[in-house]
């Protein structure tokens, strides 16, 4: 039994900056998702044969319900490779749904969902995969109580993101008369600043990627070269906000970042008296999670957009399966979490 929920048609997504609710993040999805829960690879821990060279696992099927990529012709885009992009081996990434009855996890991708209510096979998970808001995701209330075992999309908790480390900083031009070096060497006196980049006291960004490497920290010091109106760049939007972490911003003024971002989005070193004091007000973001979380609240109403967010979701779907142990799970009201 086929049910379209909606049709087909895609709603035309603008690319880049602000504004109206849009379209998302697979980092912040990610983010999310990558860290899942703490459980261990099962097969991994299989003692190996003695005559034998321990097997590979075998690879973790996820298949997308629904191929969004049509690449020219119309012809499907070849699923990306996980472990190349993103460092996640073992994954086979399907989009033929005769593979379904060997899929471990199946993707179905909101605004396309068109659900075919088959039996599933034992442990198979499957996926709500949604970028938007929820004033942008007709349909969800009709969704079946515990039809989904997950969620991936741009909420916290979308499979929970454990962010281990502080602050973090990428630059690579490095003058110690710019306004960001004199405010870093302040604040790196009271808080612990992990630096990358080519320039000043910056180690090298992981070969797993900036946006990867931001998400494992809590605050990123989204600091501008210069001050001039309205000049926020990408630190804002791409290293700070893709990768999920809250920017602490240095700029423009207050009133000017918030023509652009929601005002509970971000930290402003001028709502600060000192360097000193801005470090403090981090240490205790760091202890006080509900407190910390609040810096996410705008993501209900809106996201950021990545111009290409499939490829990543799809790999850390394979990376969640892998991770999460066989602890059955399923998502009771979608809709009801996701528009509160
Ligand atoms: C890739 O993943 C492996 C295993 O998780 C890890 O040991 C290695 O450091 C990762 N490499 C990079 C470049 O992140
Ligand atoms: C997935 O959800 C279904 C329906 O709620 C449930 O029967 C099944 O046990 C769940 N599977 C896992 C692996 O969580």
């Amino acid at each position: 039994l086929a049910r379209p929920l909606h049709g087909p048609v895609r709603r035309r997504v603008p690319r880049g900056g602000w504004g109206l609710p849009r379209s998302s993040s697979a980092l912040a999805a990610a983010g999310l998702l990558c860290t899942a829960l703490t459980a261990c690879i099962c097969w991994g821990q299989l003692p190996p044969m003695p005559w034998a060279s321990p097997a590979p696992p075998r690879p973790v099927g996820v298949l997308l319900w629904w191929e969004p990529f049509r690449g020219r012709g119309g012809h499907p885009r070849p699923p990306p490779d996980c472990s190349l992009r993103f460092n996640i081996s073992g994954c086979r990434l399907l989009t033929d749904r005769a593979a379904y009855g060997e899929a471990q996890a199946v993707l179905f991708h909101h605004r396309d969902l068109a659900l075919e209510l088959r039996s599933r096979p034992p442990g198979q998970r499957w996926v709500w995969m949604n970028f938007e808001s929820p004033s942008h995701s007709p349909g969800l209330r009709g969704l079946p109580k515990n039809l989904f075992n997950w969620t991936l999309s741009y909420r916290l908790g979308s499979l929970l993101a454990r962010k281990r480390d502080l602050v973090a900083w990428v630059v690579s031009h490095w003058d110690e008369r710019q306004a960001r070096v004199r405010y870093y060497h302040q604040l790196s006196r009271h808080v612990s600043v992990d630096v990358f980049g080519r320039a000043g006291p910056g180690q090298p960004v992981p070969a797993s990627g900036l946006l990867h490497t931001v998400a494992r920290y809590k605050f990123y010091l989204a600091f501008e070269n210069s001050q001039h109106v309205d000049y926020i760049t990408e630190k804002l939007w791409r290293n700070a906000f893709l990768a999920g972490a809250v920017p602490v911003v240095l700029g423009p003024d207050r009133a000017n970042y918030e023509r652009f971002v929601p005002r509970g989005s971000f930290i402003h070193v001028d709502d600060f008296p000192s360097a000193a004091s801005l470090a403090a007000y981090l240490l205790f973001l760091d202890r006080n999670l509900a407190v910390y979380r609040r810096y996410f609240h705008w993501r209900r109403s809106y996201a950021v957009h990545i111009t290409s967010f499939w490829d990543e979701p799809w790999c850390r779907a394979c990376q969640a399966v892998q991770t999460s142990g066989d602890q059955p799970k399923s998502i009771h009201n979608l809709a009801g979490w996701f528009e509160r």
